[in-house]
């Protein structure tokens, strides 16, 4: 299964929220954070990890065959502290850039044997963002909750659903109800992200924080995985809707 998380513009907290998802995965089944922004990752950097084994070398796995179904993500993969399972990326745009864009030609990589949490940074109408939203299971963009930044998911929404029609919202701090913002920008808020420093410190490395499950970003992001694992679940036992079916050719 494949979460995509994404933002539109500035740094919403993609990859702070694509941490605590992973770390707090409601289901059973492995789970990995994958970086895929190809701006760079920064979580070899915050966790000071190696950057490999990690992003390239599961992308230069993802080359060895161009239908791979599986992929041993033990081996493109590190542990941190708390043991979550970590696929990072380079800092830099010029080394991560090439290996998203082999993702993109084969994703079916991020779709193994474990459920891969994909940060995939700022969403741009490029090959590699789109391939890999349109590989994606349930798609979550992270947005601050201020006028201009909805303005812009308002007029991004239309786009990024015919990528990805399980697509809902993150929004950051908001100041209006879930309910205004999703008829105001026509896609449905999931959650509702709280500003919570300490905590993103903590996943970030940079501090201690006593009973980290009780804090509010942890808590949200437990609940909106749970929301995550029930879209997905919906994704692969829902039949097609009838309209797109008809409009695919599908129903005569
Ligand atoms: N819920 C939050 N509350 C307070 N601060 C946060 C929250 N989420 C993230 N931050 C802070 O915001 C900054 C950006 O976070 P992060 O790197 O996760 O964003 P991003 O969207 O991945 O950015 P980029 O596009 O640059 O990769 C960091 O300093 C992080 O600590
Ligand atoms: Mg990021």
């Amino acid at each position: 299964m494949l979460i995509a998380v994404f933002s539109l513009a500035g740094a919403p907290g993609v990859t702070t929220l694509a941490l605590a998802l992973a770390g707090t995965w409601p289901e059973p089944e492995p789970v990995w954070m994958v970086e895929a922004d190809t701006s760079g990752g920064d979580v070899a950097t915050w966790w000071r990890l190696p950057v490999w084994p990690g992003v390239v070398d599961l992308a230069a796995a993802s080359r060895s065959g161009q239908d791979h179904e599986t992929v041993d993500t033990m081996a493109c993969s590190q542990v941190l502290p708390g043991g979550l399972r970590v696929c990072a990326a380079p800092s830099t745009a010029d080394r991560t850039a090439g290996a998203v864009g082999l993702l993109a030609q084969n994703p079916k990589v991020l779709k193994s044997d474990r459920v891969a949490v994909a940060d995939l940074g700022r969403v741009v109408p490029d090959a590699a963002s789109s391939a890999l939203l349109e590989a994606a299971d349930v798609a979550v963009l992270v947005a601050s909750g201020d006028v201009a930044h909805l303005k812009r998911v308002r007029e991004a929404a239309a786009g990024l659903r015919t990528r990805c029609l399980r697509l809902g919202l993150a929004v950051v701090d908001p100041s209006r109800s879930s309910a205004e913002i999703s008829e105001a920008v026509g896609l449905p808020v999931w959650a509702k992200l709280p500003q919570d420093a300490r905590t993103a410190a903590f996943l970030q490395n940079q501090g201690e924080v006593r009973r980290p499950h009780r804090r509010p970003l942890i808590r949200e992001a437990r609940a909106l995985g749970r929301t995550l694992a029930e879209q997905a679940r919906s994704t692969t036992t829902d039949p097609v809707d009838p309209t797109v079916a008809r409009f695919l050719g599908e129903v005569p």
